[in-house]
C-alpha cells in the first residue's frame, strides 16, 4: 500500500533542529550567525523555543573569567540534557574553546568538539554530518587552526537575524596585532587578516538590495583595515557611502593609535551615511596605565584624537571602554581616568574590572589591585558617567530625529525600539515595522534613555 503523503519525508525535510547560545562581542555575535548559516545548508532548522536540538552549539567569549564561568555552568547543565539525549550533539566554538582547545574536553567529556572562532564556520557542518552519520572519529575533535580565508565564508550562507531586518553586521579584519598586555585576544583569533574590499563592498551591496538599510563593518581593531590592494578603511567607507539603498554605516572597534587624520577625514567626507557616533576604547586616563598595558598612545594622544574628531565631525558622539584596577594603577592614575571622563563627556562607557587572562603579559604583573578597591572604583565611575550622560541625553529634548526601528521595547511592549544614527536607543509609543526609519520626536530623557513620539515625516 502506498504510503500516505504524510507520512513520507519531503524531499528537503530538515534533518534536525540547532540551538547556538552566544556570549560576547559582536564578531561572535556575527560568528554566530555563520555558524547557524553553515548548518541551515546541511538541512538543520532552528529549534523552537523550549525544545531541546538535536545539535548545541555554543559560542564562547573569554575576555573575563566572568565570561567564561558563564559558559563552564551553561555546559554543565546542558550536561543533563545530553544524558536524557545521548544523540544530541554538543559542540564549544568560540574564545574560550580557542584558549582552552584540549583540556576543555578534560574538564567537560560530553562535549564532541572543540572549534576555534576562525576555524568554527568552515569546519562546524563537516563534523556534524560525520557525527549524525555514526563516524566515531569525529568525536573529540579539537581543531584551533587560525584560519586566513576565516574571512571568506560565503556571505549568502550567512543566516542573519529575521528579528532586525534593518541591520547587518559585515566582517571586514579577522584577529589583531596588537598586544595589549590585558588582553586574550590576539592568542584566540590571531593575527590580523583584512578581507578584499571587492568581497566586502558585493555582500553591502546584496545586502542593501535585500533592504538592509544599515550595516555595520566588524573587526577587533577595525582602522587597521588595509586590503591587498593597499586600500584602507576611509576608501572602504567612501566606496560603501555610493551604494544605493544604504543608508547608515558603522564601524566597530576602532584602536585610538590607527585613529587617523586620513580616516577621520574620511569618515567626514562620508556623511550623513557614515553615522556620527565612534566607539573608541580609551582604556584609562593615566599615561602611566596606558603604557603598562602597551596600548600605543598616552593620554594627551587620546584626547588629540578626540579633538580632531571634533573638529572635523561636529554633533559626533562617543562611546568608550574602561578597565579599572589595572596592575599598579593606585588611586591618583584612577582620577586621572575620572578627569578624562570629565573632560571628554561620553555619550557611552563601558567599565569593566580588570580580570586577569593566561597567557597574557599582564598575567604575571604584580601590585594586584584588590576585589574590593575594583568594585569601588567601577561604582564611582559609573556614578560619573550617569551625570555626565543625563547631561548629554537632556541635548536631546525636543529635537525631531531619525529611528531605525529595531523592535518593541524590551520595557514595555506597547512601545517600539530603535536606534539614532549618533547609536543612542529610543523609545516611542506604539507599532512601527523593524527594519524601516521614523521620525520620533524626543520628548523626555534620562541617564540612560530616551523616549518620544512618532511625528509625521518632513516632506
Ligand atoms: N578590540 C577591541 C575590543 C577588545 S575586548 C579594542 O581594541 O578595544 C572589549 C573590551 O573588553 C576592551 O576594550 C577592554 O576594555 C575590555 N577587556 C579586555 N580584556 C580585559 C580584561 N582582561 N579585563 C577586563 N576587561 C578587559
Ligand atoms: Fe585586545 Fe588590544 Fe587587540 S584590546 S583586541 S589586543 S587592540
Amino acid at each position: 500500500m502506498p504510503a500516505k503523503p504524510d507520512s513520507v519525508a519531503p524531499p528537503g525535510a530538515p534533518k534536525g533542529t540547532y540551538r547556538i547560545e552566544t556570549w560576547g562581542c559582536q564578531m561572535n555575535v556575527h560568528d554566530s550567525e555563520k555558524l547557524a548559516g553553515a548548518l541551515e545548508a546541511e538541512g538543520f532548522v532552528p529549534a523552537p523555543p523550549s525544545c531541546e536540538a538535536d545539535v548545541v552549539l555554543l559560542n564562547t567569549c573569554a575576555i573575563r573569567q566572568k565570561a567564561e564561568e558563564k559558559f563552564f555552568s551553561e555546559a554543565g547543565r546542558l550536561l543533563a540534557g545530553k544524558r536524557r539525549r545521548p544523540g544530541m550533539i554538543l559542540g564549544v566554538c568560540g574564545c574560550v574553546a580557542q584558549a582552552e582547545g584540549k583540556a576543555l574536553l578534560e574538564r567537560a567529556p560530553h562535549v564532541d568538539f572543540v572549534l576555534g572562532p576562525r576555524s568554527a564556520p568552515a569546519a562546524v557542518a563537516d563534523l556534524v554530518r560525520r557525527l549524525r552519520a555514526g563516524d566515531e572519529s569525529a568525536r573529540g575533535t579539537v581543531n584551533l587552526e587560525l584560519r586566513d580565508d576565516a574571512v571568506r565564508f560565503p556571505f549568502d550562507r550567512i543566516r542573519r537575524d529575521p528579528g532586525s531586518p534593518g541591520k547587518a553586521y559585515v566582517t571586514i579584519v579577522e584577529g589583531c596585532n596588537h598586544r595589549c598586555a590585558f588582553c586574550v585576544v590576539p592568542k584566540t583569533r590571531g593575527r590580523e587578516v583584512c578581507r578584499p574590499m571587492g568581497d566586502v563592498l558585493a555582500e553591502v551591496r546584496a545586502l542593501a538590495a535585500r533592504g538592509v538599510l544599515e550595516v555595520e563593518f566588524l573587526g577587533q581593531t577595525v582602522n587597521s583595515y588595509r586590503d591587498e590592494d593597499g586600500r584602507r578603511l576611509g576608501d572602504l567607507l567612501h566606496a560603501a557611502a555610493e551604494i544605493d539603498g544604504l543608508r547608515r554605516i558603522r564601524f566597530t572597534t576602532s584602536h585610538p593609535a590607527q585613529m587617523t587624520d586620513a580616516l577621520i577625514d574620511a569618515m567626514a567626507a562620508a556623511r550623513p551615511k557614515v553615522c556620527p557616533y565612534l566607539h573608541l576604547p580609551v582604556q584609562s586616563g593615566s599615561s602611566a596605565v596606558l603604557s603598562a598595558m602597551r596600548r600605543g598612545y598616552d593620554r594627551d594622544g587620546y584626547l588629540g584624537r578626540v579633538a580632531r574628531l571634533r573638529e572635523r565631525c561636529p554633533g559626533v558622539s562617543l562611546g568608550t571602554d574602561v578597565i579599572v584596577g589595572f596592575p599598579g594603577e593606585g588611586e591618583p592614575e584612577f582620577r586621572e581616568t575620572l578627569a578624562l571622563l570629565e573632560e571628554v563627556r561620553f555619550d557611552t562607557v563601558y567599565a569593566f574590572a580588570y580580570s586577569p587572562r593566561r597567557g597574557t603579559a599582564a598575567h604575571e604583573l604584580a601590585d594586584l589591585v584588590t576585589q574590593e578597591v575594583k568594585l569601588d572604583r567601577l561604582a564611582r565611575i559609573q556614578a560619573l558617567q550617569k551625570e555626565i550622560q543625563a547631561e548629554r541625553n537632556r541635548l536631546w529634548l525636543g529635537r525631531t530625529v531619525d529611528v531605525l526601528v529595531e523592535g518593541t521595547s524590551k520595557r514595555r511592549s506597547s512601545e517600539a525600539s530603535g536606534r539614532l544614527p549618533e547609536n543612542r536607543v529610543v523609545n516611542f509609543e506604539g507599532a512601527a515595522a523593524p527594519g524601516t526609519i521614523v521620525a520620533v520626536e524626543i520628548v523626555r530623557a534620562s541617564a540612560y534613555s530616551l523616549w518620544g513620539h512618532r511625528v509625521p515625516r518632513e516632506p
